[in-house]
């Protein structure tokens, strides 16, 4: 893995651009503590200028997405022609720095989701952070169609969470909590509306968020100006056919500015971390450290 942007600057060897080791010339597998340290959360102020809570400040959305060189999402309707090993390490770290993991019910159906894992070497990092062992998983649904006898939803670590709208069909709702799903509404109607949906999820504590989409989901965020964060790897690979890109939504009057944090590579493939242009991470961005003990897997 490289880091190709901030690069450090041979004159000045002491320095390391923040969130993350300086660049070696080889480049090297970089250990899961690196990496996480790269893609630490800012630190996020648990209160308002007046001293209350304001929970929809006090979060952060990240978006971890793959696409390929012609913009496709997905190829044969799985993310994973697309993906690496690199790709995979790194997905794995920014779950193991989240307190939530947001996913809109395709891809839960088409990825046949699994409950986050609860990895040892995000132990000692996340009891620093005061996160629970492994993050809570919250799927956008509208129909709540969904199997809730997979273990996504029987077997988590944490319980599952549904993010719905107040009109979702009740014998679905009691379906979902009667596998021990928690319902959470956000949204007056059939749907989720994407700002209530970050919102309600900082209320009950959970501020780091990560979204890993699919497309539909994503765009939704965007286009609400949600999005804090867009970790985009670029995939050397081109898929064709008519994939969606990596944010499936209508067009927006004006495109929205984002600005490059950080670029890394391994093996063609590109690892990007954009901010949101104008959008400063609270308390000027600190990212959040602890200590993790494995090799990223
Ligand atoms: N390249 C990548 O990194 C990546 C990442 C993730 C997924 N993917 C791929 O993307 C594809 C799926 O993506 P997608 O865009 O079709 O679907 P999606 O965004 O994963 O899910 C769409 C579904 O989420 C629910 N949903 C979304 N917005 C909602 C809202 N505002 N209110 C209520 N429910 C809402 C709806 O579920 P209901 O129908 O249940 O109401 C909707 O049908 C799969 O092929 C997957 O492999 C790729």
């Amino acid at each position: 893995m490289r880091r190709l942007f901030p690069s450090a600057r041979p004159d000045v060897s002491a320095a390391q651009p923040a969130g993350g080791p300086a660049e070696t010339a080889d480049g090297g597998e970089w250990s899961l503590e690196e990496l996480a340290d790269a893609y630490a959360y800012p630190e996020l102020p648990r209160t308002d200028a007046a001293g209350g809570t304001d929970a929809a400040s006090g979060s952060w959305l990240r978006a971890n997405m793959v696409g390929s060189l012609d913009g496709a999402a997905y190829h044969g309707g799985h993310s994973k022609p697309l993906s690496s090993p690199a790709d995979m390490r790194i997905f794995g770290v920014l779950r193991g720095l989240a307190d939530v993991v947001i996913v809109g019910a395709e891809t839960v159906r088409h990825e046949g989701y699994r409950p986050a894992r609860r990895r040892e070497g995000f132990a000692a990092r996340r009891a620093s952070a005061g996160q629970g062992p492994a993050p809570a998983i919250a799927v956008v649904s509208g129909s709540l169609d969904l199997d809730f006898a997979l273990p996504l939803f029987t077997e988590p670590w944490v319980p599952t969470l549904v993010l719905t709208g107040s009109a979702a069909p009740e014998d679905r709702l009691a379906e979902a909590r009667e596998a021990g799903a928690e319902v959470l509404v956000a949204g007056d109607g059939a749907l989720v509306d994407p700002a209530r949906a970050v919102e309600v999820l900082a209320r009950r504590g959970l501020r780091r968020q990560l979204t890993e989409g699919g497309p539909r989901l994503l765009g939704q965020f965007a286009a609400a100006g949600v999005l804090d964060e867009f970790c985009l790897a670029v995939a050397p690979r081109v898929a064709l056919g008519s994939a969606a890109r990596v944010m499936d939504a209508p067009e927006v009057e004006t495109p929205a500015e984002f600005v490059l944090e950080s670029l890394l590579e391994e093996e063609g493939f590109l690892f990007t971390r954009y901010r949101r242009a104008g959008h400063q991470a609270p308390e000027g961005g600190a990212p959040l450290r602890g200590s993790v003990h494995e090799s990223a897997e």
